[in-house]
Order: structure tokens, then sequence, then C-alpha cells
């Protein structure tokens, strides 16, 4: 029988080299030149990732931690009994794991991660603390159409949780045709819990994302060290430098890549030229406003529910229900 799809029924995918040289190939062709962010997160990227989480500048993490905390009563009452979660980039599953010890009897959760050993990790972690909880891991990149399993628990409805405001990272026009194909996904009284950056004082983004420790400047230089060992490219990481700018017209954070240097990269049969200064984008990373939110997730097929947020309102936690 054929689970659920968050497009068209098509095979689990994985991430296959191919599609990163040929993603490579057009991003640094294109003008300006671009690299696909979902690329960062190799094995150390990960780990880098894990570290930016902690730092005292990045917000976002812990502030989304904290408001789990203090309302995973009402979430949980929100969500309703026997719910089947689909987690969408849980990752390491910290977010998650207080959702789940909070819901009221979980019949399934389905963690989709682009990580394997993270995925296999929380996986073990989570079986070992939610012996009853039926739990089907995918490894997939769930910007591709993902074939969802189908559980042996029948839930009372289905929710995707998709935190860490990983929704930032598309246009907005792209994340209302995503948040599009998570209504498909969403049955009858079906709905998504997610997490968004929220738009606040500048300086306080910026710092964020060009953090004292350099620990992000190392997250965005490791891209290429990962293009160099997994698609053969020979990017010198000495000669690029992080910086990260907040676009306050357009409502984003815009990280780049800068050449320090007049110089050239080889990959494959090309040969690309970059001038000294010239940069590569890396990664968008929008902030919203709440009814700026709840207004592209209503062109999406959702209903607005409620948000949860904290004190100084850096972050929101939105709960919404498909429209029937
Ligand atoms: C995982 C996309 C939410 O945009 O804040 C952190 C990634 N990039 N520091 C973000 C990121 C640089 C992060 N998201």
């Amino acid at each position: 029988m054929a689970g659920d799809s968050l497009t068209a029924p098509q095979q689990i995918s994985t991430l296959e080299s191919s599609d990163f040289l040929a993603d490579v190939i057009a991003g640094l062709s294109s003008s300006p030149r671009t690299l696909p962010c979902k690329y960062f997160y190799d094995e150390r990227g990960a780990m880098l990732f894990q570290k930016i989480c902690e730092l005292p500048e990045y917000y976002i993490t812990r502030t989304e931690i904290d408001i789990l905390d203090r309302n995973r009563t009402e979430i949980a009452s929100q969500l309703g009994p026997n719910v089947e979660l689909i987690g969408l980039g849980t990752g390491a599953g910290t977010k998650t794991r207080i959702l789940v010890e909070a819901l009221m009897d979980p019949a399934v959760y389905i963690p989709v991660d682009i990580s394997e050993k993270q995925l296999r990790e929380s996986t073990a972690l989570f079986q070992k603390i939610f012996p009853d909880l039926e739990i089907l891991p995918v490894c997939a990149d769930y910007l591709q159409p993902v074939v969802l399993p189908t559980p042996n628990h029948k839930p009372a409805r289905n929710v995707v949780y998709f935190p860490g405001s990983t929704i930032g990272n598309f246009e907005p026009n792209e994340a209302m045709e995503f948040l599009r194909r998570i209504a498909n996904v969403c049955r009858e009284n079906g709905g998504l819990l997610i997490g968004v950056d929220l738009k606040k004082d500048q300086d306080v983004i910026e710092a964020a994302y060009n953090d004292r420790a350099g620990i992000t400047a190392q997250f965005n230089l490791n891209l290429l060290a990962h293009m160099n060992r997994e698609v053969g490219a020979d990017f010198d990481l000495d000669q690029w430098r992080h910086r990260a700018i907040y676009n306050s017209s357009a409502g984003r954070i815009e990280m780049y890549l800068i050449s320090e240097v007049d110089q050239f990269v080889y990959l494959d049969e090309h040969k690309f030229h970059f001038r000294r200064g010239e940069k590569i984008t890396t990664e968008y990373s929008y902030k919203y406003a709440p009814e700026g939110f709840a207004a592209l997730a209503g062109k999406a097929g959702f209903e607005f529910v409620r948000m949860w947020t904290d004190n100084a309102r850096l972050f929101g936690v939105f709960y919404f229900m498909v429209t029937t």
C-alpha cells in the first residue's frame, strides 16, 4: 500500500553526488553565483550547526526550545491524543523529544532527515525513551518528493512538525509552495506545528550570524570543503571569507562566501574564475512578522490556530490546521 507523499508517489529519495555536482555547477555558473544551503550538512556541518545552536548570539534554538518547554502542555492538548507526528529536519531530536514527551499517547513518529547519522542516533534514542511509540525513520531530502511509510497504528490525525525556522531558507513563494505540499500530506483535522524566526532588531539578527567565536564562518566555509570532497572541486579555504548581512527590505539574512583574491577553481571539466571580492550566496534566512507568516500559510491551505512566543517575541511556534 502506498503511503502519503509530499508530492507524487515516488521512491524515497537519497542524496546522490551527481545531484550535488549538477547543483554546484548550475549555482556557480549562474549570476549572481549561489550554492544550495542544504549542502552545509555533511557530518562536520551538522556538528558545526549544533555548535551554532549553543552560541550566545544564536538566540534561535534556545528560544524555540524554551517556548516548547514552557507551553508543552498547551501545545500537546492543541494537537490532541494519538497523533501521527511527521518531523521534517528534526536532526538530533532535542525539540521533538520535548514535544513527544508532552503528547497524549502519541501513535506514530516519522522523522525525515537528510543526515543519516543523526537519524540513526535519534531513532535509537527515541525507541529507548518511548518504547510504545512506532517510529518509522526516513532518510531523505524532504525538498524532493518523499513517500512516507504507512504505519501499523491508526492515528487520530497527522501533524507535520517543522522546527528550527528552516522554512526561512525558502524564498516566500517557494515557502508557500512547500507549505502547500505539507497541506496535501495532512489528512482530516491534520495540522502543522512550525517554528519561525520573527522580525526583530537588525543588530540582534546580524550578531546571530556573525558570532564572535567564528563558528558560523567555519560552518559557511565547510561548504567548500564538502564540495572538494564530494564533487572534486579544489577550493582553497584560506582564500575565502564568511559574511552575513541583514537585508531589511527583503526581510532576510544573506550569507556569502567572498573571494579574497582573484582566483580560479577547477571542478569536473569546468574552470570558474572569481574576482577578488566576488561573492557566492550560500544561504537566505527569512524573518517573518506573525501576521505575515499566518497569511503565507493561509494561501497554502492552512488556517491559523495559534502562536506561542517568548517575552521578547524573538521566535514563534505556530499551529495551523488544514482548511477543509
Ligand atoms: C537551520 C536554516 C534555521 O537560518 O538560522 C544558522 C541555519 N545558518 N547559522 C538559520 C544557519 C547560519 C539556520 N536554519
